[in-house]
């Protein structure tokens, strides 16, 4: 069992001062981006919720060579076009003018295909470190849409910011898949106490998107929306056993998926049985996620979760981060 394994150490400011070195060609940038449990139950594409203590980490350097190259020891494209971190060092890059060419180096901390944000934590990282590497011109909103766009070609060609946009700005967002830079950020008011289990296997978020259906009745999309304003209400307010019901009822796009997943309802249960408040899958899977009672819980309910995911599961013990995106120190 993993826990609570903080890669780097929080800092909560958006715009950040860092110490450049006197020649800036050698400056290194290390951010940590951090994963994010996205649709929340009935929040489809909606919403989203930054992670404590996982993620992945991005170094940025100017580089002699032109363009964005990337090295990495986790098996991902090395292509900037074909890569989240280095799509969205190439947005940043031309935001800002700067035609120098950069060099990104990726660790990835989050397992590929999880269901726990991994191409947008890295999105998130690749932008923040390259706008410290150039010094700042930009704070976090002004980056919303090169994140969204780099986290695109992980999606299957759909903008929705429900990992992203928390990777880079933590908290809980609320997002528009009709319109991705229409967001807010909502700081939760009470830690939220998490525990999220990761199956051995890995499932695409564009292929787990073909399999949903592409029209609902009517009834199923009232009880959704009605499920997903309440729950909103009660996540607002922090309280987390009223948030329950409403994130374990999603009628429209969970037991869809479900079927990708053949650990689910023993998960689900255990988690249950072992006192958790909620249980869901977080975003395309198989990633699952408990809300625990408090503290002390965790750990019985992470045990059991694991246990029931089968061989070769991992669980976090975590809580909510309200910060995002942030400089490794
Ligand atoms: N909302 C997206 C989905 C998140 O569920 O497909 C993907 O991680």
């Amino acid at each position: 069992m993993l826990s609570f394994a903080l890669w780097c150490q929080s800092n909560p400011i958006h715009r950040i001062n860092i110490r450049y070195l006197s020649n800036p060609d050698q400056q290194i940038v290390k951010v940590f981006g951090p994963a994010s449990l996205s649709n929340l139950g009935p929040g489809f594409d909606t919403l989203g919720l930054c992670l404590k203590g996982i993620g992945d980490v991005v170094e940025a350097s100017f580089s002699s060579k032109q363009g964005i190259s990337i090295t990495s020891d986790a098996a991902i494209p090395l292509t900037a076009s074909k890569n989240t971190a280095g799509r969205a060092a190439h947005l940043v890059m031309t935001k800002a003018a700067d035609k120098r060419g950069i060099h990104l180096h990726i660790k990835k901390g989050i397992p590929i295909g999880s269901g726990i944000g991994g191409s947008a934590a890295s999105a998130s990282a690749g932008a923040w470190a390259v706008n410290l590497l150039l010094g700042a011109p930009f704070n976090k909103s002004e980056l919303a849409y090169e994140v969204l766009e780099a986290e695109r070609l992980a999606s299957g060609g759909v903008l929705h910011g429900d990992n992203a946009l928390p990777s880079l700005l933590g908290g809980l967002i609320l997002t528009s898949p009709v319109s991705p830079l229409d967001y807010r950020r909502v700081n939760l008011t009470r830690t939220m106490h998490l525990v999220v289990v990761l199956p051995k296997r890995s499932i695409l978020t564009a292929d787990a998107r073909t399999i949903l259906p592409s029209a609902v009745p009517r009834i199923e999309a009232i009880h959704n929306a009605s499920d997903l304003v309440f729950m909103l209400h009660a996540l607002m307010v922090g309280d987390w056993e009223v948030t329950a019901p409403y994130m374990m009822r999603d009628r429209i796009v969970e037991p869809a998926r479900a079927s990708l997943v053949p650990c689910y309802n023993a998960v689900r249960e255990a988690a249950l049985d072992a006192g958790a408040y909620a249980v869901a899958l977080t975003g395309s899977g198989p990633a699952m996620f408990a809300i625990a009672k408090d503290e002390k819980s965790t750990s019985e309910i992470c045990a059991a979760m694991v246990e029931a995911a089968g061989e070769g599961a991992n669980g976090i013990v975590t809580q909510a981060d309200m910060h995002g995106a942030r400089l490794c120190t």
